[in-house]
């Protein structure tokens, strides 16, 4: 396509339209310059790609495909490469339906645990979400397909979607909410980003030149086009100047109109329309050059795949030596999502599957005769309330077996797209069963199927929990796998599990007032906040079992002292010491020395995942570049490292650190400082600045050091004279002293300071 050629031949009007959907999936196509068509699909975890009516929520129908384990539940195998090649197979099947994008992956950070989209998201950590969002998306590229990461920016919450106002500071932006974004767009170049639907900072994300170009494209250098989230535009013009390319889906020709109108106005640059245009052509050059209309794609391979994806995803949180369970016995299954599995979410990304396999089949398909499984519902799919009739039956049932399994969770009307959870419990039909079960049979372990963090008021009485998550559609047999030890559980959480809900940092904020909602929490999100706060958690981020143990050992550090522009690698020895094979996520932390900035007590910097053989040990290297020590300074507007030394952490979870080492860092840069009357006395930290101002500050000093009167308080304490010294503004020198020294006397002093 010589889009330069294209772009000189079209009128105004079919520029204008290009920048807009021609229906609710496809871009329009000009046919008498050969520009085709280029549909697109939801996403993010399998195809939802609609060949008749159209919609963004789910309703109707959609093509049969393969529901792959939803981000919450990938994102928590901490493997890049697992998530890599479910992109590859997600993006073979998106080329073989003839799609030019799939809209995903879906990175917003998890701030509340109530999010109804949780389960859709990867993390409340933005490095963690970084490194999964890249894999995925290389993997989804690599077969000729684009992606969408979406939703840019600070989408946290489902509450008032389309219109709230997300207010964070610029720190937070920079270290929580933009990190995923700059390092999908440098890394791995989506085709495209999605803009949100909320106002970021006052601004609708749809008409922010700021995050569109100025950051997107200027800072972090990104190629491809940007496209409204469905229905996201409110002023169309706006959005062209801002950088927003394509709005989806149609808006009937009216919005074209308008930027047809600024045009001709002179309100709108033609050139700026151009640039609008050029980069959809290129995006739609790329798709009709890398489609391979003959491709196909194997519904039964991706369905094993699926189900390889979830064995290595689902977290085991709790094991007193229950599981794996044994391949004999009676075995009581309670809980109707034995049955029938919640496995999705609802909403964008709900998919048509080909087939589901629920753990009740699955198990009675494993185990063949070998063991009797007694199937009792315990609760009803249709309704809340408790059946206390349901749940005697079951504890009877749980009874009468050698042991039990659980499944609870969070049915459909729970949580989804569009709405956020208004507390983190199950349904009280699913606790008050779990409790008689566990009363009943010694033996129980609980299977969780639901898409984010839920309170657990039993979870003393259980032996073992196994959070499965929404394990898409091979959910059953994955479960099944782990739990008879066919599989070696190796998640880990992605998220902190709060004891309550009332512990989350944004609990007094979530939500907002009307449409400003204030993100008080600041940087202080999920781990960094119960870190922080020394607090007990239930269980917490990058915490999961395994049916063997690992023993970590020889951390080595490439240096001990390095400046702010090298980097480091550390490597860190793991040992399988258990009987069987399985995977460790090993997870890297960085802890700041206390200094000037307020930082989180550690950091995720890195992980790696490793299999080990029993006896088996191996080395993981982790290398570490100088935005791993740095935070956001907003004086300079620019990472910055503070000089000092530094901890680095290598640990199975964020709570079960297992080894320690340190790094001296030295800055390069030096923050800019200007003194005036108001500088503080004590921040004249520099001996030559001090010499400067020397001969004033002595008398005024000894004056402090002084004993005083002997009527003096004894409250008049040595530290009180310090501080009070130390916190007091230059003017004072002057206001406090004996008459000696006067204004421009000092202010020559502080000229000298400034270095004039
Ligand atoms: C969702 C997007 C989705 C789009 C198209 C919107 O409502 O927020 O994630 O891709 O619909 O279905």
């Amino acid at each position: 396509m010589d889009i330069k050629k294209i772009i000189s031949e079209m009128t105004l009007e079919e520029k204008a339209g290009l920048c807009s959907g021609q229906d609710f999936w496809k871009t329009k196509a000009v046919e008498r310059l050969g520009v085709p068509q280029m549909m697109v699909s939801d996403g993010p975890h399998g195809l939802r790609k609609q060949n008749d009516a159209g919609d963004h929520a789910g309703i109707n129908e959609s093509i049969k495909a393969v529901c792959f384990p939803p981000g919450v539940t990938v994102t928590s195998s901490f493997d890049r490469d697992l998530i890599n090649t479910m992109g590859e197979y997600l993006g073979e099947s998106a080329n073989a339906e003839n799609l030019g994008v799939l809209l995903g992956p879906a990175v917003n950070i998890k701030r509340s645990p109530l999010c109804g989209r949780n389960f859709e998201y990867f993390s409340e950590d933005p490095y963690l979400c970084g490194e999964m969002a890249v894999s995925q998306i290389k993997g989804i590229q690599s077969k000729g397909v684009g992606t969408s990461i979406k939703h840019y920016l600070a989408n946290s919450q489902e509450h008032r979607r389309m219109s709230s106002d997300s207010r964070v500071d610029e720190r937070t932006l920079r270290e929580i909410y933009l990190p995923t974004f700059e390092k999908a767009v440098k890394e791995a170049q989506p085709w495209t980003v999605m803009c949100s639907y909320n106002r970021v900072n006052g601004e609708y994300a749809s008409e922010s030149y700021r995050f569109l170009t100025e950051i997107l494209r200027e800072e972090w250098g990104f190629e491809g086009f940007v496209v409204s989230d469905w229905g996201a535009v409110n002023n169309r013009v706006e959005g062209v100047k801002a950088g927003l390319d394509l709005e989806m889906p149609s808006s009937h020709g009216q919005n074209d109109a308008y930027i047809v109108k600024a045009v001709k106005d002179g309100d709108l640059d033609e050139a700026v329309l151009d640039k609008c245009v050029g980069r959809i052509l290129r995006i739609i050059d790329m798709a009709v050059k890398e489609s391979r209309p003959d491709a196909v794609f194997d519904l039964e391979d991706q369905h094993k795949m699926a189900r390889k994806v979830a064995g290595e995803s689902m977290v085991l949180l709790k094991n007193e030596s229950l599981l794996p369970l044994p391949k004999r016995g009676r075995i009581a299954f309670i809980g109707a999502f034995a049955d029938k599995p919640r496995f999705q979410g609802g909403g964008s990304s709900h998919i048509n599957t080909f087939r589901e396999s629920s753990a009740l089949k699955a198990a009675e398909e494993m185990l063949g005769g070998a063991a009797e499984i007694v199937y009792l519902p315990g609760y009803s799919l249709n309704s809340d309330t408790v059946d206390q009739a349901m749940i005697d039956a079951a504890a009877a049932a749980a009874e009468g077996a050698d042991m039990a399994v659980v499944f609870a969770g969070l049915p459909d009307s729970y949580e989804s797209e569009g709405y956020d959870r208004s507390h983190m419990r199950l349904p009280e039909s699913h606790d008050r069963l779990i409790e008689a079960v566990s009363r009943a049979q010694k033996k129980t372990v609980v299977v969780l199927h639901n898409g984010s963090p839920v309170e657990m008021p039993w979870i003393e009485g259980v032996d073992a929990v196994l959070e499965a998550y929404l394990g898409g559609q091979a959910v059953g047999e994955a479960v099944v796998d782990i739990l008879f030890g066919d599989v070696n559980p190796s998640g880990k959480l992605a998220e902190t599990f709060p004891l309550r809900l009332e512990d989350n940092p944004s609990y007094l904020s979530y939500l907002g007032e009307k449409d400003v909602v204030e993100y008080r929490e600041g940087i202080f999100v999920g781990y960094r906040y119960y870190d922080k706060k020394k607090m007990d958690v239930l269980f917490p981020f990058g915490h999961g079992l395994s049916y063997t143990s690992f023993e970590y050992s020889n951390m080595k550090l490439s240096s001990s002292k390095i400046t702010d522009s090298d980097d480091l690698t550390v490597s860190v020895d793991v040992r399988n010491t258990g009987k069987l094979t399985g995977k460790e996520a090993v997870q890297l932390y960085v802890a700041a020395p206390s200094g000037e900035a307020i930082r989180p007590v550690k950091e995720l910097k890195g992980f790696g995942k490793v299999s080990l053989d029993p006896g088996e040990t191996r080395t993981l290297s982790f290398e570490l570049d100088s935005r791993s020590f740095a935070y956001f300074n907003t004086e300079i507007n620019d990472w910055f490292v503070e000089t000092g030394e530094y901890g680095i952490l290598a640990g199975s979870s964020s709570r079960d650190i297992r080894l320690t080492g340190s790094v001296a860092v030295e800055s390069s840069q030096k923050l800019p400082v200007s003194y005036s009357r108001n500088t503080l006395v004590g921040d004249l930290k520099d001996t030559a600045e001090l010499a400067i101002i020397g001969p004033m500050m002595k008398a005024m000093e000894e004056l402090f050091k002084s004993p005083g009167s002997d009527e003096a308080d004894e409250a008049v304490t040595d530290e009180m004279k310090e501080a009070m010294f130390a916190y007091m503004p230059l003017r004072n020198l002057v206001t406090f002293g004996d008459g000696s020294l006067s204004f421009p006397e000092l202010d020559a002093v502080i000229d000298k300071l400034n270095g004039k």
